[in-house]
């Protein structure tokens, strides 16, 4: 499994020793907010160029932005090695996905809680990674909704029928409980905020993400 902690919750005045806290990790998710697709602003791909040369970790940035067609190219020239678009965000997914593609960056689909599988049936094929939203995005801390857990059944079952080659990523309110029932129905990379960088040690938490889903 691999874990993706959220810099959403870490402290941003001393993202270097945040960073330094979460080294166990494969991954550092960026949560890239607009103040209109989601109530709430965060960073642009100012951050990927800050941490980019100072981490070999795959950074995996998930734009909560709307009409991403804008800043897909500078989130790749940044560094992202992965740039996932809210499937709600743009009248125009399967042309962002390929100018993402295009930039040399891996590309994925994120769906909210209240939107179907069926709405991303048709890039499926095209992209590298599908993120099931189990909480609805804009701030970290928020309870996960268990009713979203079928959609990552539903999408395992699309990629083995369909031979598709998405990594399934889940992203809200994970925590050691809510961990397992996603690996369960078969996520491979789990985001965590809260519970990672609001506990004394970090890398703790991860090792016990790590714990729950073996
Ligand atoms: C929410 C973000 C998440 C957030 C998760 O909109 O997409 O990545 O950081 O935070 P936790 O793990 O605290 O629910
Ligand atoms: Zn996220």
């Amino acid at each position: 499994m691999i874990i993706a902690p959220s810099i959403l919750s870490a402290d941003l005045y001393d993202l270097k020793t945040d960073l330094e806290k979460v080294d166990e990790a494969e991954w550092i998710h960026i949560d890239s907010m607009d103040g209109q697709f989601v109530p709430n602003i965060t960073f642009g791909a100012n951050i990927v160029s800050a941490i980019r040369p100072r981490t070999t970790k795959t950074l995996d940035c998930h734009l909560m932005i709307a009409e991403p067609e804008r800043y897909v190219r500078d989130f790749c020239e940044a560094g992202a090695d992965v740039v996932t678009i809210q499937a709600e965000s743009t009248p125009h997914v399967h042309r962002v996905l390929q100018m993402i593609k295009d930039a040399g960056a891996k590309a994925g689909i994120a769906i909210n809680p209240g939107t179907p599988v069926e709405r991303i049936q048709p890039v499926l094929a095209m992209v590298d990674l599908v993120l099931v939203m189990t909480v609805n995005p804009g701030f970290g801390g928020q309870d996960f909704l268990p009713e979203t857990v079928s959609k990552i059944t539903t999408l395992a079952q699309l990629r083995e029928v369909n031979e598709y080659s998405y990594l399934i990523e889940v992203d809200g309110g994970i925590t050691h409980e809510t961990a397992p029932l996603c690996k369960e129905a078969g996520a491979d990379v789990l985001v965590a905020g809260s519970y990672i960088f609001g506990a004394e040690e970090p890398n703790g938490r991860i090792d016990q993400l790590k714990q729950a889903v073996k």
